[in-house]
């Protein structure tokens, strides 16, 4: 029997609640499928920092290369300063892991209520493909003359062609394999370019220029479109069906996958995987720690599953990976009132034991 090794970092606040729902939901699926899934605790986060002072041990990176996937729940404690779990947790993983996508699917099921009027499931189907290593996340810059009248503050966004070109290639691969017309739902796929070519003229030059020289050579199969940042956050809101894969930069797409996920019903059910292709890749809800639903079995572990779901098709695992898929629809079209913490008609455990026992 095939099995898998999974490094499960429930983290933070309702982070471990949520990944127990979703290793409940991943069981059921390994169990009809004929895997296995070894998981391995990791005690990373808030509690930890605060009774060792480190964040993250020095040998976690290469700790976590032993494993085929990572599971995180959530990292961020109210009694840590901000900053210092996610840099030294979350966004430290991603870079020494070199998870280089993070993928953030947008997409409304069924029964899900949405604050877009008159837009449907038939509406909102896409996928962000967001850099995740690079622009002002790489921590170029500094201060000079902190504390005193003076102070200068300058924070870089930084990008290398490398790191575009390899991005791209992994969005032009993605709209090829899973774009809308190899879905059968629409005539072309489009891979569309988020960025700020009319201000940021040297970082999103580079992207426009590799874009379309990839594109040209490579995927002439592939529509491109380019958007500014500012007018795709008009156009998510107000045409979501123009979307196919929208590739951008780091920052960007940090912000433009948060209007997205309020778009699919929110925090509760908007999951993402931060992706090495050629190494380990680690998912998690793209939410945070809801500090204040903490240990009260009202939060909702949807988004988590659906993190787990994206787990098991990077492993190789589709069917199940769809099956998990098909039981969070059916169960958020038949089942859940809402999908805010305690507004869903059911506990965190009830909504995972809905979605195990339809597997
Ligand atoms: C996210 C989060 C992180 C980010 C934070 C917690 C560092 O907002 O995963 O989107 O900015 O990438
Ligand atoms: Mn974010």
């Amino acid at each position: 029997m095939k099995s898998y090794n999974i490094a499960v970092i429930g983290g933070d606040g309702t982070g471990p609640e949520v990944v127990r729902e979703g290793l409940k939901v991943l069981r059921a699926a390994a169990a009809k499928f004929g895997f296995k899934l070894n998981t391995t605790d990791f005690d990373f986060g808030g509690e930890r920092y605060k009774r060792t002072g480190e964040a993250l041990p020095d040998s976690a990176a290469d700790e976590m290369r032993k494993f085929d996937a990572i599971y995180l729940g959530a990292i961020g404690h109210s009694e840590v300063k901000p900053g210092i779990l996610e840099k030294g947790i979350l966004l430290r993983l991603r870079f020494e892991l070199d998870q280089y996508i993070n993928l953030r699917p947008v997409k409304l099921y069924p029964g899900v209520a949405c604050p877009l009027v008159g837009k449907g499931p038939e509406h909102i189907d896409y996928v962000v493909v967001r850099e995740n290593t690079g622009d002002l996340y790489t921590g170029a810059g500094g201060f000079t003359m902190k504390g005193t009248p003076h102070e200068v503050a300058v924070q870089s966004s930084v990008y290398t062609r490398f790191q575009v070109d390899r991005c791209l290639k992994y969005a032009f691969e993605y709209a090829r394999k899973h774009g809308k017309k190899a879905r059968g739902k629409g005539e072309h796929n489009t891979l569309a370019l988020c960025g700020k070519t009319n201000v940021l003229t040297y970082v999103y030059d580079l992207w426009e220029r590799a874009f379309h020289e990839m594109g040209m050579k490579e995927y002439p199969d592939i529509k491109r479109e380019y958007y500014h940042v500012d007018a795709t956050c008009m156009w998510m809101v107000k045409n979501p069906e123009w979307f196919d894969v929208i590739v951008t930069g780091n920052m960007f797409g940090d912000i433009i996958t948060d209007l997205g996920a309020i778009t699919q019903g929110g925090m509760g059910i908007a999951a993402g995987g931060n992706i090495n292709p050629e190494g380990v890749s680690m998912f998690e809800p793209i939410g945070g720690s809801a500090p204040k639903y903490t240990g009260k079995n009202v939060i909702n572990p949807l988004a988590s599953i659906c993190a787990g779901a994206m787990m098991l098709d990077t492993l190789g695992e589709s069917a199940a990976a769809d099956a998990v898929e098909k039981a969070v629809m059916d169960v958020t079209a038949h089942k859940l009132k809402g999908l805010g913490a305690g507004k869903m008609g059911y506990s965190t455990t009830e909504v995972g034991d809905l979605v195990a026992e339809r597997i």
